[in-house]
């Protein structure tokens, strides 16, 4: 369906001013998110040749840019505004990683809506967000932008952030465009190196990385952002297959695609021609819109003359740039989002605050628990340690180039805030890293890890004495944020050497350790897990990270996340993930067995296995009943359990529901995710939980690319990770 405003401007625009529109640029001047910046962007706008902005914000930035395009230009056809807005705007939250580990659609559809409220407030309407590449690699830096690795919990995400950024109403200036990215199958690089070589069965790619993209399509999402990788030998920005057959043709997909950054350029490195013929295979494919590379700018007219790309082609891409336009009211009025008084109202508000406080303290995962030490009392002698305990530059973790470091709380100001009454001794105790290298690399964006005067030994040294001198130690340790996130894959993803030291000698002390431990993705803690410690993970908690961790350490809130990335053993299992196949030839139980499918070195399961999480209290799951033992092909089922919450604290459980599919056409995973419920129960409560299968959540993508569900045996688990073994059966006819 065409839409008349939008097609008679079309009639009336030239070919150049088509080809004007499909290009976004950004002047720089913000935080980089690539390599190159825009150059002569005034003049280029008041030519016409820009459709769209990013890293401009602020109502009276913005105003000036939209003014040269509806003032300067023939047609007055205003711009987009765009922003990397994934985790808050101004008031950041949890990384995305951690954000999953809550499970709480209305908690993450809540982020979405402030982060839009916020970020139109300041003149932004186009978000590049939500990022739903499944990883099952945590070596790539950029599994801490998503939602892990688990297909059915992307999807659910990927939905409700759609929801959350683009409202009923787009048209109502609290809500954004929203660009799910990056399609398709980024989190699949090789290696885990960023941008990497991705190549994949398409039933894998069907049934494991494709469903959360399509969630966000089925949901309404407004554009689409191509990926850097290849799919299939062709870079997905200019891959005919990915972007217009199954994108729009079978999907069904009528928004706006953009590249990712220079990806068009990219592909003359990837090996496809020179800038010219890149850009047309772009266009061809079904690009609308080149992010900085202005390979469209500079080659599609002449690509035009020597008829290597058609009018329809450009008026087409056009087309779909006009209307997001149009969607957002742009043309009625153009400075809709420019409200000076909006940032002071909308931005960084107490509400907001306290929200993210509290969406932080649900997405910390707690790990263990040794002799039930937490959470602590709150008029303790606490050694507080450890070179994040204090380092204000780290807490909002990775993607967060609209936040601002200086607001973040820290967890020495939360532990003052929470506990005043704790007698608190800090400590630097050691260096997030005392790799120069790695920390010239990891600075980019500013002090992230910063190596102290003082020699390591003396840093050692008043961790040890503020250690003695206390009753219990909590120290707070891991990843700096640029060590994860985009182009920040590492292949050693253990705690950095310096900061394993400090553990081990705290751990001598013999008093009770409680490890915080902040990351961008699954590392490996075996050597840590192994000790009598417990450990809180908390990823990078945004800005109100110290407020929050304290909330759960001194009891405010029980913990209540779960894992969405299984967190390995060692680095040589990955990728590992619990969706796993069976093989022809399954290793036995808890122990090796010659020419079965394990290892001579590690087990098979890993160290933390997805959807794990502990809380202060206990559940007891008993009674799984399913509504029906046999169903027919187009049935749904339910199941219920009872629940009791057996301890000794008000709490909130993940109830969580896999299915096996005991035979089909295709090799089933050995458990898929097929339904999950957050439920909050009061000490020495019980609950009956009933989750529904609907016949979709039976159905898969067979050998010929079909979504189908196929008569057999199935089974049902329900429980606390994906280890569940409460178990049912059913049979589908
Ligand atoms: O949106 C991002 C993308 O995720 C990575 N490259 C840069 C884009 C714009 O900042």
């Amino acid at each position: 369906e065409t839409i008349p405003q939008v097609e008679e401007l079309l009639d009336k625009m030239t070919l150049e001013e088509k080809i004007g529109q499909l290009n976004l640029l950004t002047p720089g001047g913000g935080v980089a998110t690539g390599s190159v910046v825009s150059k002569n962007v005034e003049e280029k706008i008041n030519a016409g040749q820009v459709g769209g902005l990013f890293g401009v914000s602020g109502p009276e930035r913005v105003r000036v840019a939209q003014e040269l395009a509806v003032n300067n230009t023939r047609l007055k056809i205003p711009l987009l505004f765009g922003s990397d807005v994934i985790h808050g705007y101004k008031t950041t939250f949890p990384i995305p990683l951690g954000l999953s580990s809550s499970w709480d659609m209305d908690l993450i559809k809540k982020v979405a809506r402030i982060s839009a409220t916020e970020a139109t407030a300041d003149g932004i309407n186009w978000n590049f967000s939500p990022m739903v590449d499944i990883a099952r690699d945590p070596r790539w830096g950029r599994i801490a932008e998503g939602a892990g690795e688990d297909p059915f919990l992307g999807s659910a995400i990927a939905k409700t952030m759609v929801e959350g950024y683009q409202g009923e109403d787009i048209t109502d200036p609290n809500t954004m465009l929203a660009c799910v990215k990056h399609f398709a199958l980024y989190g699949a690089s090789e290696a885990g190196r960023d941008y990497h070589t991705v190549d994949m069965s398409r039933t894998r790619m069907f049934n494991q990385y494709l469903p959360p993209y399509k969630a966000a399509i089925d949901a309404g999402v407004a554009t689409v952002m191509s990926s850097f990788n290849d799919v299939d030998g062709v870079p997905a920005s200019g891959n005919k297959w990915l972007l217009t057959d199954l994108l729009r043709e079978r999907w069904g997909f009528n928004g706006m695609v953009v590249s990712d950054y220079t990806s068009v350029n990219e592909m003359i490195a990837h090996g496809l021609g020179d800038l010219q013929q890149v850009s047309a295979l772009a266009l061809k494919a079904g690009l609308d819109m080149d992010m900085v590379g202005e390979g469209f700018l500079t080659t599609l007219k002449r690509s035009y003359d020597e008829g290597k790309v058609t009018e329809p082609e450009i008026t087409n891409a056009c087309r779909r740039v006009l209307e997001a336009k149009h969607k957002l009211g742009l043309f009625e009025d153009p400075y809709r989002y420019l409200d000076e008084k909006r940032p002071k109202k909308d931005i960084l508000t107490p509400e907001n605050r306290q929200s993210a406080r509290e969406i932080a303290a649900r997405s910390f995962v707690l790990f263990k628990n040794h002799n039930q030490i937490l959470p602590l009392k709150k008029d303790v002698k606490i050694a507080l340690v450890g070179p994040l305990a204090d380092s204000r530059n780290n807490m909002l973790g990775t993607w967060a180039p609209t936040g601002d470091t200086k607001l973040a709380i820290t967890i020495l100001e939360g532990f003052k805030n929470v506990v005043p009454n704790a007698k608190i001794t800090y400590a630097k105790g050691a260096n997030i890293s005392n790799d120069k290298e790695l920390a010239n690399r990891v600075n980019v964006f500013g002090p992230r890890i910063e190596i102290d005067k003082k020699a390591p030994e003396k840093l050692l040294q008043e961790a040890m004495e503020a250690a003695n001198s206390a009753d219990i130690i909590v120290a707070v340790v891991g990843e700096a944020t640029e060590m994860s996130g985009e182009a920040a894959s590492r292949t050693d993803i253990s705690i950095p050497e310096s900061q394993k030291k400090m553990i081990r000698e705290l751990v001598t002390t013999g008093k009770p350790l409680v490890l915080v431990l902040m990351s961008g993705r699954p590392l490996t803690i075996l050597e840590e897990f192994n000790m009598p410690v417990s450990i809180l993970q908390v990823w990078h908690p945004g800005v109100e990270a110290g407020n929050a961790i304290a909330d759960v350490i001194f009891g405010n809130y029980n913990p209540s996340g779960k894992l969405t990335a299984t967190w390995p053993r060692n680095v040589g299992q990955i990728p590992i993930y619990h969706s796993v196949k069976n093989t022809g030839r399954p290793a036995p139980k808890d122990k090796f067995e010659k020419f079965k499918s394990n290892y001579l070195d590690v087990e098979n399961t890993p160290l933390l296995p997805f959807g794990y999480g502990l809380s202060y209290t206990s559940f007891e799951y008993s009674d799984l009943v399913l509504d029906k033992t046999e169903i027919g092909q187009n049935e749904s089922i339910s199941a219920t359990v009872s629940l009791t919450n057996v301890g000794n604290y008000d709490g909130e459980e993940v109830v969580q529901l896999y299915l096996r599919d005991m035979e089909r056409s295709i090799t089933p995973p050995i458990r898929e995710l097929k339904g999950f419920q957050k439920v909050f129960l009061k000490k020495g409560e019980s609950k009956k939980v009933t989750i529904k299968v609907s016949a979709e959540d039976l159905k898969f993508y067979n050998g010929n690319l079909e979504f189908v569900s196929e008569p057999g045996d199935f089974e049902v688990y329900v429980g606390t990770d994906s280890n569940a073994s409460l178990k049912a059966s059913f049979i589908v006819k």
